[in-house]
């Protein structure tokens, strides 16, 4: 595959978006546009190219495609499903490769893709897969695990804040994570590397940790607090999200059990010991960058 040098980013206003954006500026690799959604309010910082698109509208997405070697996608939740009629542009444009909307858990795994928070993007995944068979696009698939910064500050990893952590089934399953700098690293590698990670998963594993391990440092943190870590089974509580979810019930302590589930279950794929980090020249962050972020968190 040629060069990518044409890079439309969608969702580059986002939690993680914006990081990407930063990322593949910095690059000086790319030519990069932001894709809004028509309406949107989302603001940019002076010079940065910004086209808006109707994400209903094929026609209006092709236009903004045109001329694109690669589209990322970063929209959030609520725009998974539009990711079908972009890729339905991008191949009507001759956009090469197409990186939808995924930089979480690892979804080869059987047990993920079963999970209901990811149904409709399994359903993108699987569109991009049979639109690949068929058409000159491309994709990649980006795994990065939980993302650690965001992650450790929200408490979904670990809540410090009473010293009564939750430890889930032991706590002593390793798993995979990257911070959100580092994500838009990945993404600046994958696209500098496309014959490489053409038509494939990409993992990326910044560090890799366990719950016990994160208590351990904090405890050496803080020795006179009052620690009491409690032992939880995460299948009972993802049992009760699962009943709330099908209730309808879409809120974050419904949805965000389930999506640990897929984070530090050693049952769905969370240790990406075989990854992508060297080819992206992504480097492991070590305990050092657990303990910055968790300190503020703890004194
Ligand atoms: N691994 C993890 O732990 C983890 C954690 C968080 C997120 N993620 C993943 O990262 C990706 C981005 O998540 P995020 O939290 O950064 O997203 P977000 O901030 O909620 O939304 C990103 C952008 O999507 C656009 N958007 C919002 N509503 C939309 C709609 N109804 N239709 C179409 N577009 C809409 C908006 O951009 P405009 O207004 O500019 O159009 C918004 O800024 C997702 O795939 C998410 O699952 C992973």
């Amino acid at each position: 595959m040629s060069v990518i040098k044409n890079v439309t980013l969608v969702g580059g206003s986002g939690h993680l978006g914006t990081f990407v954006l930063d990322k593949l500026v910095a690059s000086n690799k790319f030519n990069v546009q932001v894709l809004k959604r028509a309406g949107s309010s989302s603001t940019f910082a002076a010079g940065t190219e910004v086209v808006e698109a109707d994400y209903e509208d094929v026609e209006s997405l092709k236009t903004a495609f045109q001329g694109q070697d690669a589209v990322v996608s970063l929209v959030g939740d609520a725009g998974v499903l539009s990711q079908k009629l972009m890729v339905d542009a991008a191949v009507a444009a001759g956009v090469k490769r197409f990186l939808p909307s995924n930089f979480g858990s690892n979804m080869t795994n059987a047990n993920s893709r079963q999970l209901p928070v990811f149904t409709r993007k399994v359903m993108v995944e699987d569109y991009l897969i049979a639109k690949s068979k068929t058409t000159e696009l491309t994709y990649s698939f980006v795994y990065v695990g939980g993302l650690t910064d965001f992650a450790i500050r929200n408490k979904v990893i670990m809540d410090f804040s009473k010293y009564t952590p939750a430890i889930f089934n032991g706590g002593e399953t390793q798993f995979s994570t990257t911070s959100m700098p580092t994500v838009g690293d990945a993404v600046v590698g994958v696209l500098s590397h496309p014959d490489e990670t053409r038509n494939r998963p990409v993992y990326v594993s910044e560090i890799i940790f366990s719950q016990n391990q994160l208590l351990s440092l904090a405890k050496q943190i803080a020795p006179s607090k009052p620690w009491a870590p409690v032992d939880v089974d995460l299948d009972v509580v993802v049992m009760g999200a699962k009943e709330r979810l099908a209730q309808g019930i879409h809120d974050l302590p419904t949805v965000i059990p389930i999506l640990l589930k897929s984070i530090v279950d050693p049952e769905y794929g969370v240790k990406f010991t075989k990854n992508d980090n060297e080819l992206l020249g992504i480097k492991v962050r070590t305990e050092e960058y657990l303990v910055e972020l968790i300190t503020p968190l703890i004194n």
